[in-house]
């Protein structure tokens, strides 16, 4: 049942791909000839939340993050098969390419940020409506729209009552200092690992 889920589909179908050194770099057409096949982590432990965790929102709210697989995202290690689980939540030190790998020799990347709730490195300073906001529709805490990578459209759907049961789950759990790094723009050659998500269809 779990896997006829649009996110476990979604995730279950991407072919997920670690850049490796080659001596085909040069050559556009076979960028891809410089990645490497991995088995992301489908399913990683969520931590019981730290306060109100007899909340039945609260309780409700875990169940769903770890159903509609947030921690293999958001978990550093996950999306190369090996979750940190002291850090579940916490961000992902490997990156995920958002622009074509076929074009871009070095792809711009985002790292998944850290979805617990202490102040400085995570959403300490978001309320349980911005976390609404960008589960529903894809709104960042700034009014911008979050990157599709982050995948709202696939819980766009969600009830608002389990948004918010999300929600204040991510605002119950123990807020753990993990800073992702930046944002990397096309044409940089990145400082962290990285994989690209995506499906390629095959020429004819
Ligand atoms: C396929 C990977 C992936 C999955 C699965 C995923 N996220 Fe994300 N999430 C991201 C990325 C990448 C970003 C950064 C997007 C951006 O910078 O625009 C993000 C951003 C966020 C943010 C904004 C945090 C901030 O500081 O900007 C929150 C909150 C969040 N995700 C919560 C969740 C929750 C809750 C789930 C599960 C219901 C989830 N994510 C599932 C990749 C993912």
């Amino acid at each position: 049942m779990i896997l006829k889920h649009p996110c476990f589909r979604t995730l279950a179908a991407l072919a997920l791909l670690l850049p490796v050194a080659s001596a085909h770099a040069q050559d556009p057409e076979s960028y891809l000839d410089d990645y490497l096949p991995v088995d992301n982590a489908l399913v990683v432990d969520v931590p019981e939340a730290v306060q109100s965790a007899d909340d039945p929102d609260v309780k409700r709210g875990r169940y769903l993050v770890s159903l509609l697989g947030c921690a293999s995202c958001h978990t550093d290690g996950a999306l190369l098969g090996a979750p940190d689980s002291d850090r579940s939540l916490a961000g992902s030190r490997v990156g995920i390419a958002i622009s074509d790998p076929m074009r871009d020799r070095y792809p711009a990347i985002v790292y998944p940020p850290n979805i617990t709730p202490h102040d400085e490195t995570g959403i300490g300073a978001w309320t349980e409506d911005d976390l609404v906001r960008l589960l529903r529709g894809g709104m960042d805490r700034h009014g911008g729209r979050a990157l599709p990578v982050m995948p709202w459209q696939n819980y766009a759907r969600l009830r608002a009552s389990d948004a918010l049961a999300i929600a204040r789950y991510l605002k119950n759990i123990e807020p753990l200092e993990h800073r992702v790094p930046r944002r990397v723009r096309a044409g940089t050659p990145a400082s962290a690992p990285y994989v690209h998500v995506g499906l390629y269809q095959r020429r004819e």
